[in-house]
């Protein structure tokens, strides 16, 4: 099975992500800026099954064989771009929204690129990025027994790339993979968090994509 690093792990979207990984059996390592910081959040996960969580820096969980981008979308690149070498050859599997809170609603912000996504490729020559989990509420993924029942939307120019993250996605409890296209959807497929994320502020919720009409 494969390992699994997540940078910006400490947060509530790499501790949602990690609980669930490890929960299919994935030995995940949170990464962060202070390693101790990562090693006392990864103690209180308790995954349920073979899988494990550690924590560590995130140079350390970028030696990982797929890493995991979860930080905020402002120190995303710089994050990716100091760990060039660890992350070179790898699936690189990017969370990361550019969203702007303005009153009750979140907007999303458009990176000269398009979408985040395509920044951390651009930054990552050497690494296939793959897009997966944004719209997914944090507080529902890391309560694993949320009754979380929702569809992750996954895109990526490199079609072996994305069966693997898709493959990686079934396996976590509450999950299913559908796998959208390339990296041209990046920027809508960022964005529509933003409509994700304005709705449940309005109705106090914390709903999530579930499609209609595909069969799993
Ligand atoms: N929250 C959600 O429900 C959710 C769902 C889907 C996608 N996402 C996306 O996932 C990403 C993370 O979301 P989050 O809510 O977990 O964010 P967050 O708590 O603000 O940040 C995650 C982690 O990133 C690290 N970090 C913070 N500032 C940093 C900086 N300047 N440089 C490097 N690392 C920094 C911190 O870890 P250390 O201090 O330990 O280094 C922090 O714990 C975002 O891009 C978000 O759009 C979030």
């Amino acid at each position: 099975m494969s390992t699994v690093g997540i940078l910006g792990g400490t947060g509530p979207a790499g501790q949602g992500v990690g609980i669930r990984l490890a929960s299919a059996g994935y030995d995940v390592v949170l990464g962060s800026r202070d390693a101790e910081r990562a090693a006392t959040v990864a103690a209180k996960l308790s995954p349920r099954g073979t899988g494990t969580v550690t924590g560590t820096s995130n140079e350390g969980a970028a030696h990982c064989d797929v890493v995991v981008v979860a930080t905020p979308w402002d120190s995303a690149v710089a994050t990716v771009s100091a760990l060039q070498e660890p992350l070179s050859g790898k699936i690189i599997v990017s969370m990361v929204n550019a969203l702007a809170r303005e009153g009750r609603e979140l907007v999303p912000l458009y990176p000269p690129r398009g979408s985040m996504a395509a920044q951390i490729a651009h930054a990552l020559p050497h690494a296939t990025v793959v897009g997966a989990f944004h719209h997914l509420p944090a507080s529902e993924m890391v309560t694993l027994d949320s009754g979380l029942d929702a569809d992750v939307i996954i895109f990526g120019d490199d079609a072996v790339a994305r069966e693997s993250v898709a493959t990686m996605v079934e396996a976590m409890p509450g999950l299913h993979a559908v796998i959208a296209g390339t990296m041209s959807l990046a920027s809508a497929i960022e964005a529509f968090t933003a409509v994700c994320i304005s709705i449940n502020i309005r109705h106090k919720a914390h709903s999530y994509v579930k499609l209609a009409g595909l069969s799993h």
